[in-house]
């Protein structure tokens, strides 16, 4: 039987796109539904391109009901993919799904992580710093916000003429090639 994804983003969703495409022609996994905290989220879009259900969710429902988790029972889902999510992830579905939630971040975490880094802030706060080099992290959720286990990272330079444009392109390319490769290998992982 196919392993079963589900996708939680907040924003645009361009690494919830790859991760659809890929795994719409896969015969390990399938994308069974898209999350989101946002109502607005450019994600919503993308899903009902792929024909995938969605759900959208508010605070009170996510923190003080088990609403989500269980819609994530019913649809016999294995693995919780956080691709630009940004809310903190509850106890009850961390005990639930005992490594089998994994993130990703635009930064060689532990570096440029924690509460309130997302998005261009990161790459902001690496061209401020003036750094050499940057990267992406793929790792399990924890508790905390970037502090999981790391799963898999990888590099690119920063040149001096690099810009929060360039910088931020960087990286979502390199996102966008490892992300569902990654997603792949963990899959293999659960029983
Ligand atoms: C991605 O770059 C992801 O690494 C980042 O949000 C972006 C979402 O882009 N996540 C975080 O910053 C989490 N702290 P997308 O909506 O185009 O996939």
């Amino acid at each position: 039987m196919k392993k079963r994804i589900a996708i939680f983003a907040s924003g645009s969703g361009s690494n919830a796109q790859k991760i659809m495409e890929h795994f719409k022609r896969s015969d390990l996994a399938e994308v069974v539904l898209v999350l989101t905290n946002n109502p607005d989220a450019y994600v919503l879009q993308r899903a009902d391109n792929f024909e995938i259900p969605t759900h959208v969710f508010d605070k009170k429902e996510f923190y003080k009901s088990d609403s989500v988790l269980q819609l994530l029972k019913k649809l016999e889902v294995d693995l919780l993919v956080l691709a630009g999510f940004l809310w903190l992830v509850p106890e009850y579905l961390l005990q639930a799904y005992p490594n089998q939630i994994i993130n990703i971040h635009p930064a060689l975490l532990p570096a440029y992580g924690g509460k309130g880094m997302y998005g261009d802030r990161v790459h902001q706060a690496i061209l401020d710093n003036k750094e050499e080099e940057s990267g992406i992290t793929i790792h399990f959720v924890n508790e905390r916000f970037d502090e999981g286990e790391h799963i898999y990272q990888a590099k690119f330079k920063i040149e001096p003429t690099d810009t929060l444009e360039t910088i931020k392109f960087k990286g979502q390319q390199l996102e966008h090639q490892h992300f569902p490769r990654v997603i792949e290998t963990i899959l293999k992982k659960i029983q």
